[in-house]
């Protein structure tokens, strides 16, 4: 029986290479939904190849939500691809279903993470991760329990060696030139930042049940090694390849098993010379520590850490605000949260709209 997946994000940069997998294993998944943002010549070419019963574009939503794709009863695995708070609700609602959501999302989880779990045990929903490090992971986690630290790897972004005065010159052309990776405007952006790493230091704790700090983070320029976990006697298991997110969207979908693939190479090790690992500046890039400082705080802080952000770098690359602005207004954003006693979809939806309202008020 072919796998059924609905798949929101499906022309961003997850979105196309996970309709690429599934077209060189069409014996094992079908697309029976496709949503993104807005009806484009390639959304509707990815209609005309696929055949989805279901389809949605936020610009003309039609009757159906994004939410109501990725629970629809047919669907066996919900691949959650789009940006920001965006697939928030979506994936809130389809961790009520039973389904396996394979989360390129970084902010869903990071936000409405305590809930998601908690649904996920009740319903027996499981979360396949797709980000690459999360996806390394959980490669390297496989049939082990006695861990002593997670090592999260970060390609530090294109302006690891820019001296910190020079960042008040930088401009959004320059942020989006990813060193490793070619991904969508937000997750650039928040790469550059190290925002990325910060949100991605979350999703570990979410994901894998670690105390924060067991989760590190080290800079590994070659983008190699996509992230490493010790065990309590010291071996180190790292996960390797090629940067190539359709490896770990691959696994996302196919989990527990491997399948081989011809769009998938094979990686010479001859080939590596240097696997370089330093520490992170944090003092040139204090985004990680803000997302630390929310991951501590608990309750709505990561909501609110996410929602300013969302909002910083659409201003950054609106070109309203400059880059060292970013990290200022996501300060001020966590500042200005109030924390509350229990999580629900609601206070996480209202601490999104009311954070983004104040952020974007100090931005005019
Ligand atoms: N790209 C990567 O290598 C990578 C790696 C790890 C994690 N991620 C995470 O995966 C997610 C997607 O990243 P990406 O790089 O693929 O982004 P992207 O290239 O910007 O693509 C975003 C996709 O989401 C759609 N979309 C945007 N807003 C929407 C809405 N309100 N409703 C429905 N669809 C909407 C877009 O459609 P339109 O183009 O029509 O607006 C597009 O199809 C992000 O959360 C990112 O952090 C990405």
């Amino acid at each position: 029986m072919k796998k059924k997946i609905a798949l929101l994000g499906s022309t961003g940069s997850i979105g196309t290479q996970t309709c690429d997998v599934v077209a060189h294993q069409s014996d094992k998944f079908e697309i029976i939904a496709l949503a993104c943002g807005h009806d484009s010549e390639l959304f509707r070419e990815q209609v005309r190849t696929f055949s989805p019963k279901y389809t949605y574009t936020a610009d003309k939503p039609d009757g159906m939500k994004l939410s109501d794709l990725a629970t629809l009863d047919e669907v066996d695995i919900v691949v959650i691809a789009t940006p920001g708070h965006s697939p928030l609700e979506a994936a809130i609602n389809a961790s009520l279903t039973g389904k396996i959501l394979a989360l390129a999302n970084k902010e869903a989880l990071v936000s409405a993470g305590e809930l998601i779990n908690k649904n996920c045990k009740a319903s027996g929903s499981v979360i396949h991760p797709i980000d690459s490090e999360h996806s390394a992971i959980w490669q390297c986690l496989a049939g082990e329990e006695e861990i002593s630290r997670i090592i999260l790897t970060a390609s530090g972004g294109p302006f690891r060696k820019t001296p910190k005065e020079d960042l008040k010159k930088v401009t959004p052309e320059m942020a989006l030139k990813h060193p490793s990776w070619q991904m969508g405007p937000k997750v650039t952006i928040d790469s550059s930042t190290l925002m990325n790493k910060g949100l991605e230091v979350i999703e570990a704790y979410r994901l894998f049940g670690t105390a924060l700090d067991q989760i590190e983070v080290l800079v590994h320029p070659q983008s190699i090694i996509h992230s490493m976990v010790e065990f309590v006697d010291g071996a180190i298991k790292a996960q390797m390849g090629l940067p190539d997110m359709r490896l770990p969207i691959q696994y996302a979908l196919s989990y527990p098993h491997r399948l081989a693939n011809p769009i998938l190479k094979s990686m010479n090790l001859k080939d590596l010379t240097t696997l370089e690992f330093e520490q992170p500046d944090t003092d040139k890039f204090p985004c990680l520590d803000l997302a630390r400082k929310a991951a501590r705080l608990g309750s709505t802080y990561p909501t609110a850490l996410c929602a300013a952000d969302e909002i910083a770098v659409q201003a950054f690359l609106d070109k309203k605000i400059e880059y060292l602005d970013i990290p200022v207004l996501i300060n001020q954003g966590l500042e200005h949260n109030k924390p509350v006693q229990s999580l629900s979809a609601e206070i996480i939806r209202n601490t999104d709209i009311e954070t983004k309202e104040y952020v974007a008020g100090l931005i005019k």
